[in-house]
């Protein structure tokens, strides 16, 4: 048994890896939050307000801890910095950066370069550390139902509920790593007992596919044919502005580059719902 610590579980990924070191009954968990949170103590979870402007907190939070995750959200993720330091001087052994997609494409997707200003402090550090990349959150696709678990509802690319995928990068054959939010938490929970982590990510399994088959499997399960659009990758480049839609672009493009492609890179993880059983669940009638 270990201290597991999360910074940033109020809600999101960071959410679900609380459910998923409680769901382990193997280890012991600690909240690091800006706020008090009634929830955490319903579910006998220890929460320990911090001020990350105040590294003193923060440290003070960290002792006894074995592996600190941060789950920051993007806006957020320069904090990573100041949180290796606080755990290095805590005494933490591993840290999980919030990184949480692929970790290779962070400077190419101008809403990922907060997470960049990490890895000089990761290069130096004395923490074993390793980023997870886990793809796209499958929970997007069960988006407005409660299969969103703790993530913000939100459609990402196909819109499962009116049957219609818009701008489609590429052909639509390229391969896209898809996890559950659930088994993306518990495959991190697993990986902390393993004696060494992979060197800079640890790669989930994920259900790899393309949108195409994605959609085929969406059109089965609602009984109807969806609209759908592609985005050729000649009108996609570049550049694109620091917003909702430039964001999907830059990740379109990580796409065409086959970056979306994870490969597991650790064996004996537990195995992830695949993408039809979860449509199945979400959206299947009777
Ligand atoms: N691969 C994917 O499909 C995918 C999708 C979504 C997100 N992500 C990634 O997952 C990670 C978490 O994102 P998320 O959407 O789950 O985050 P989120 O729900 O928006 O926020 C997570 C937590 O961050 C903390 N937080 C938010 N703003 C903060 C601030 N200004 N200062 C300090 N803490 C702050 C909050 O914790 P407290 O209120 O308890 O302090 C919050 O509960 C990010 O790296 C994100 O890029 C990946």
């Amino acid at each position: 048994m270990v201290k597991i610590a999360v910074a940033g579980a109020s809600t999101g990924i960071g959410r679900h890896l609380v459910d998923a070191v409680i769901y382990s009954g193997k280890h012991q968990c600690v909240v690091l939050s800006r706020n008090e949170s009634p929830e955490m103590s319903l579910l006998g979870v220890e929460l320990i307000v911090v001020n990350y402007e105040d590294q003193r907190t923060v440290v003070s939070a960290l002792y006894g801890v074995h592996t600190l995750i941060s789950a920051f959200n993007h806006k957020a993720a320069n904090l990573d910095v100041s949180l290796v330091d606080a755990a290095e001087a805590a005494g933490v052994k591993r840290f999980i950066p919030s990184s949480w997609a692929v970790h290779d494409i962070r400077a190419q997707v101008n809403r990922y370069h907060g997470k960049l200003e990490v890895d000089k402090k990761l290069e130096k550090c004395s923490l074993e550390w390793a980023a997870v990349d886990c793809g796209v959150f499958m929970n997007y696709y069960a988006t407005p139902t409660a299969g969103i678990g703790y993530l913000r509802p939100l459609k990402f690319w196909v819109d499962v509920e009116n049957c219609i995928a818009i701008d489609i990068p590429g052909t639509g054959n390229e391969p896209v790593t898809f996890i559950r939010c659930e088994d993306a938490a518990k495959q991190v929970i697993t990986a902390i007992d393993l004696k060494q982590w992979p060197k800079k990510a640890i790669k989930m399994h994920g259900d790899c596919l393309s949108f195409n088959k994605l959609v085929d499997i969406a059109q089965n399960i609602r009984g109807k044919a969806f609209q759908v659009n592609y985005l050729p990758s000649e009108d996609l480049k570049r550049g694109y502005e620091d917003n909702a839609a430039g964001f999907v672009r830059q990740l379109d493009i990580a796409i065409l580059q086959g970056k979306f492609d994870v490969q597991p890179n650790i064996e004996d993880l537990p195995k992830p719902m695949l993408m039809e059983e979860f449509l199945r669940k979400w959206w299947a009638k009777g």
